[in-house]
């Protein structure tokens, strides 16, 4: 087995990758070395042309497909024009997602199913869909294929005013862990894990520390008060960044990790330790 983080001659995709933690996801498996299919809403184009530049400047190769996760023939045509140009794919990184902060009772059957759309419906199509790609090459190669799903801290433990965000993130949680055991008993030679990040820098987390602030969440007025009230509750007493999330990810995709299957890899500064 190789004790490499290098991703030379893989195909990777990375959903949600045109922002926040998929953007660094992306630039960090092309600095490894990956072709990296960057994937995102066809609304994010302009951000996503940037994070290829970004790649390009640095040596690296990317190409960007518009791709929202909920819509099966949008990962039908991914996987079509990704098997015509690369011939397979090796990694896939279902990062997409959407967060709802919100008292239950003001939650709507519609809200419930939007966020099940993107945060499940897209994970589940996501690895459906590329299977059929994965693995014919996962069977050629000893170290295989490799499935990183976004779950989160909330996907582990409960917090108020997340119910539905952790119930999809708890979800997936377990999908992985049942896929990863699947695919070993098929000899698919393609493991799965999740990965569970605490707060990260995000536009994600700017939008929802806004709303929590306005729910007086731990006696907190303003967003500021929001973000030091996280911050404190962190054991290493901040937020992480996307590129810390982005080595933990990079780390599952490579060789490094092939004896890692079913594994929920907590990147939270130790929040859910407590
Ligand atoms: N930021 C955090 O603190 C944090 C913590 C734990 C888990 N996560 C998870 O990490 C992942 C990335 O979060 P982030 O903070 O970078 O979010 P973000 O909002 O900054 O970026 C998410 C990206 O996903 C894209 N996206 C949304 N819906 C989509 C769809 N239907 N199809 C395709 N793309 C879609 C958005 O356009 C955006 O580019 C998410 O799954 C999130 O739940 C984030």
């Amino acid at each position: 087995m190789s004790s490499t983080m290098s991703l030379h001659d893989r195909v990777a995709l990375v959903t949600g990758a045109a922002d926040g933690i998929g953007a660094a996801v992306a630039r960090t498996l092309a600095a490894a070395g990956a072709t990296v299919v960057v994937t995102d809403l066809g609304s994010q184009t302009a951000k996503a042309e940037a994070v290829l530049a970004d790649i390009g400047a640095r040596g690296g190769r990317a190409e960007f497909v518009a791709l929202d996760v909920g819509d099966e023939r949008h990962w039908q045509e991914a996987m079509a024009g990704i098997e015509r140009r690369h011939g397979g794919l090796d990694v896939l990184v279902n990062n997409a997602g959407v967060v709802l902060v919100k008292p239950l009772e003001e939650i709507s059957l519609d809200e419930l199913r939007w966020i099940s759309r993107t945060n499940i419906e897209g994970v589940f199509l996501g690895i459906r869909s590329a299977l059929p790609l994965m693995k014919p090459r996962a069977a050629r190669r000893d170290a295989g294929g490799s499935i990183v799903n976004f779950s989160s801290a909330m996907g582990i433990k409960g917090y108020p005013f997340g119910s539905l965000y952790s119930m999809t993130k708890g979800a997936i949680r377990l999908l992985s862990k049942s896929l990863a055991l699947e695919f070993a008993q098929l000899g698919y030679n393609i493991r799965v894990n999740s990965v569970h990040p605490g707060l990260v820098d995000t536009t994600m987390v700017a939008r929802e520390t806004e709303k929590l602030s306005q729910l007086g969440v731990m006696g907190t007025r303003t967003p500021q008060e929001m973000r030091q009230a996280f911050e404190r509750l962190n054991p290493l007493g901040r937020l992480g960044s996307t590129q810390e999330i982005a080595n933990a990810v990079l780390f599952l995709a490579s060789d490094l990790s092939t004896f890692v299957n079913g594994a929920e890899m907590t990147v939270d500064g130790g929040e859910t330790a407590q």
